[in-house]
């Protein structure tokens, strides 16, 4: 027997027990006469007891000469501490130990195993097995263990059937790029690992299974952010014989759910908004509603005068920032600068500080007036104290500037506070997006997703107004779920693949599984799905998804740790007939 208990559980009521423990050498605190070792596992820390008294010569000395992360066992007794440590649910006792086996040893480990570590970001990933023994990495593991069972749980209790869809599959277009495998049976041939598994959940419903869920890897070959990872997780659903109402009620119970049981966190019912809305209020379709700052459109109210900028732009909209009428020169140049940052884009800011005594001053004071001015405060809702930040152009570029810079600001202010949870649906996205490069149309959600109800006909004339039966849910500014009632007859699906560019050849050898499926009764359906590691971050109270995935990639999609992707060898390129051309 390694252990007859954890390293987290022995209290005072097993005093006088003898017991055995197992685990990791945390630290070796050596005061001559006496040793103490604490003793790490994954449920806690243990203080070991080794002293000139009660343990042999042999067994002191063996003891201080433990390496840390040295692995042992020990077979010991259990005592009260004289000092106790209040801090650790193992603090009021100690173990005198008697034998002490060396289990494995281990080399001096890179960096620390303490919660606040001196490891950096590429060491800790390069040895993250290191990193797991530490316990903020370790608690966001087991977090996520705890949301996935929950998800689990409850989807469970509704009549949801698990069940697992291939990996080696043929591309799934969501909108990023595929990650490929060569056939080596098939010469020439590719499998596409999946982007999700949006078309087997659909042929799923059309297999009778009417409540599906998934707790699924998924692989996007795109750019990476601190909310995006090549290899992802969704907990991805589908329903049939529902209509749009129906998915956003169960998946609403279920963020509930999980807000309730994972934070103790009752939510009212979900707010809702219109993609327009999101766009015209925040800037963006999955605005952060925990703080105000909505935006006001100054078109109105700033293009009667001189002032050539305002008055050639498509859109002028402002902020008014709380308590911001105090920056210094200093401190407003530099948000200034902050907006024409490359990643921002802005060309310039316009600002007006709502002093105190009620005057406005601006940074275009030749061209408004104190009248003017006020309006624009009225339509930002400024009050005394706040610092009007606008910008001016191009409609949609200008939103995404302004959305930037209030979720900047709303961080500098400590307005995102991670202990609050303010979900939002966001409804009736637009069908299709225009690709601004090549000026053709691509499907904004994925090309499943059925037009709203009458809206058919709308896409020969203005393919860019029609809207879906789409939706995102959006959980303090980020989107951790995304779905839609999906088309289930061929005729509108062959239609939707004319629009988007497909020839009825192209849409037959990519999707005609699907057509054809649709064929044989596929009933009325629709689905969602939630990014896993983005939900268990933000439940978490944070937002990088790294943290709470045991072996992520790095920004450049790589594992440090295993060094991948690799080059292969000239056989194994061979055999699956590929040739390198470098
Ligand atoms: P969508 O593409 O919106 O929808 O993806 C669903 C959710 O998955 C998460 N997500 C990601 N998380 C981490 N890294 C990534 N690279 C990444 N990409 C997406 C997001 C997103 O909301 N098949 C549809 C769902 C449906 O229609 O039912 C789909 O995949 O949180």
């Amino acid at each position: 027997m390694y252990r007859s208990n954890t390293c987290g559980a022995l209290r005072s009521s097993d005093i006088d027990n003898e017991v055995i423990l197992s685990g990791w050498v945390h630290k070796v605190r050596d005061k001559g006469f006496v040793a103490w070792i604490d003793l790490r596992d994954r449920y806690g820390i243990t203080q070991l007891l080794f002293d000139e008294e009660r343990t042999s010569a042999e067994l002191l000395e063996k003891a201080r000469s433990l390496g840390r992360e040295t692995v042992i066992q020990i077979k010991g007794r259990v005592l009260e501490r004289a000092s106790k440590n209040k801090n650790i649910p193992t603090g009021d006792i100690e173990v005198l130990v008697n034998e002490l086996n060396i289990l494995n040893k281990s080399l001096l480990p890179p960096f620390t195993i303490e919660n606040e570590t001196d490891g950096g970001e590429d060491i800790r990933m390069k040895y993250r097995y290191l990193d797991i023994r530490r316990n903020p990495v370790k608690e966001n593991l087991i977090f996520r263990h705890k949301v996935s069972m929950e998800v689990r749980k409850y989807l469970s209790n509704q009549g949801f059937i698990d069940i697992e869809t291939p990996y080696l599959i043929k591309s799934t277009p969501e909108g990023a790029r595929d990650f490929v495998v060569p056939s080596r049976m098939n010469e020439g041939q590719f499998y596409a690992l999946p982007q999700s598994p949006q078309t087997f959940k659909q042929l799923l419903m059309v297999g009778g299974m009417d409540k599906y869920f998934q707790i699924v890897k998924c692989f996007r070959d795109e750019d990476l952010r601190a909310d995006r990872q090549p290899e992802f997780t969704q907990i991805d659903c589908e329903m049939a014989f529902v209509e749009q109402e129906d998915i956003l009620n169960t998946f609403e119970g279920l963020t509930k759910h999980l807000l309730k049981s994972i934070k103790g966190v009752e939510v009212d019912n979900f707010p809702r908004m219109t993609y327009d809305e999101a766009m015209q209020r925040y800037g963006n379709d999955k605005p952060d509603i925990r703080f105000g700052m909505e935006f006001g459109e100054l078109n109105a109210v700033a293009q009667h005068k001189d002032f050539k900028v305002f008055n050639s732009a498509e859109l002028v909209v402002g902020i008014a920032v709380p308590g911001a009428a105090a920056y210094t020169r200093k401190e407003i140049d530099a948000l200034v600068d902050w907006v024409k940052r490359p990643q921002v884009g802005a060309l310039g800011m316009v600002y007006v500080k709502y002093n105190e005594d009620g005057s406005l001053k601006s940074s275009v004071d030749k061209f408004y007036d104190q009248a003017d001015l006020a309006r624009w405060a009225h339509a930002t809702q400024a009050k005394k104290g706040d610092l009007i930040c606008v910008l001016s152009g191009d409609k949609n570029k200008v939103r995404a500037q302004l959305s930037a810079l209030r979720m900047e600001l709303a961080q500098r202010l400590g307005l995102r506070n991670p202990k609050e949870f303010a979900p939002l649906w966001v409804i009736d996205f637009p069908l299709l997006e225009l690709d601004e490069e090549t000026g053709t149309y691509h499907a904004m959600h994925h090309p499943f997703t059925s037009p709203k109800p009458g809206q058919l006909q709308l896409l020969d004339k203005n393919p860019g107004a029609v809207k879906a039966n789409a939706y995102d849910l959006v959980l303090n500014g980020n989107e951790i779920g995304g779905g839609s009632i999906r088309i289930h007859d061929k005729e509108t699906q062959a239609i939707m693949f004319r629009h988007l560019g497909f020839s009825p050849e192209e849409a037959k050898a990519q999707f005609g599984f699907l057509m054809d499926a649709f064929q044989y009764g596929a009933p009325p359906h629709g689905g969602i799905a939630f990014g896993l590691d983005r939900l268990v971050a933000i439940l978490g109270g944070q937002e990088t998804i790294r943290d709470f995935i045991a072996f992520p990639k790095n920004n450049s999609g790589r594992d440090i740790m295993i060094d991948a992707p690799a080059s292969i060898d000239e056989d194994q390129l061979k055999e699956l007939n590929l040739k390198l051309d470098l």
